[in-house]
């Protein structure tokens, strides 16, 4: 049995004071999640403050993106050593807001990928596809070239200790989720497609739901077999909605 994961993708949002209460918030109820893993992954600039807020509570500490470069004259970015210095287990790598907004290429993300690897980090890797891709009869073959860039540059050991977050770039912040039956199908496409090179890590690897995850509609998306969890946007900035979405993977 894979151990759910849920992680709140808190994108640009957030201040010393909110990252403070929301913590104080999500922190108070979290014993009663029970074995769900849940992780939090703030803005770069509130790593250290959170990373002290969640200390001995369990809860691991993720980044939103980082570089895929170690060192140097890359003005702007932030390297993984640095982000695993300052505790985070986790960090999300091709988040579709960064390939559709900021234009990042299956290539550059497989670097990320393997540069946080390198650094000891777990990349959440994110796929998916758009309204029109998916209306086009396209989502597999979204799905299928995005997992191999990464397959390509890391092999099938890079999933090993990695995980997957389905996104559909049509549910993301839009209200309207994949219904279990479409993300589960999606699930399965990209875990047998692991599968193909090794059965044990496509079997082991969790791949989380994300778009429009909330309360209501979590626990039927996390009863379908191949979904291992959520990566949770809007929602995770209310404790209550996300410790009671945590809670629905139990
Ligand atoms: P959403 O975002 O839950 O607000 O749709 C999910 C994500 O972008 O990770």
């Amino acid at each position: 049995m894979r151990q759910t994961l849920v992680a709140g993708n808190w994108k640009l949002n957030g201040s010393l004071e909110s990252v403070s209460e929301l913590l104080a918030g999500i922190t108070e109820q979290i014993p009663t999640v029970g074995a769900t893993e849940v992780a939090v992954c703030p803005p770069f600039v509130y790593l250290q403050h959170a990373g002290q807020l969640l200390q001995d509570t369990g809860i691991a500490l993720g980044a939103q993106d980082c570089s895929d470069q170690a060192e140097g004259a890359y003005t702007g970015e932030v390297s993984p050593a640095m982000i695993r210095e300052f505790g985070c287990t986790y960090v999300i790598i091709g988040h579709s807001e960064r390939r559709h907004i900021y234009g990042e290429s299956d290539a550059l993300v497989a670097a990320k990928f393997e540069r946080a690897q390198e650094h000891s980090l777990i990349p959440i890797l994110c796929v998916g596809e758009t309204l029109e891709e998916r209306e086009g009869g396209q989502t597999e073959a979204v799905i299928a070239r995005q997992l191999d860039a990464v397959l390509t540059r890391s092999g099938i050991e890079g999933f090993d200790n990695a995980v997957i977050a389905y996104e559909p770039v049509w549910a993301i912040g839009t209200g309207k989720t994949a219904t279990p039956q479409q993300a589960q199908q999606v699930h399965a496409f990209a875990r047998d497609r692991l599968s193909r090179q090794d059965e044990g890590i496509a079997g082991g690897i969790r791949i989380l739901y994300g778009g429009s995850m909330k309360p209501e509609n979590a626990g039927a998306l996390l009863q379908e077999n191949d979904i291992d969890g959520g990566l949770i946007g809007g929602a995770s900035l209310k404790a209550e909605d996300f410790v009671a979405i945590a809670a629905s993977g139990t």
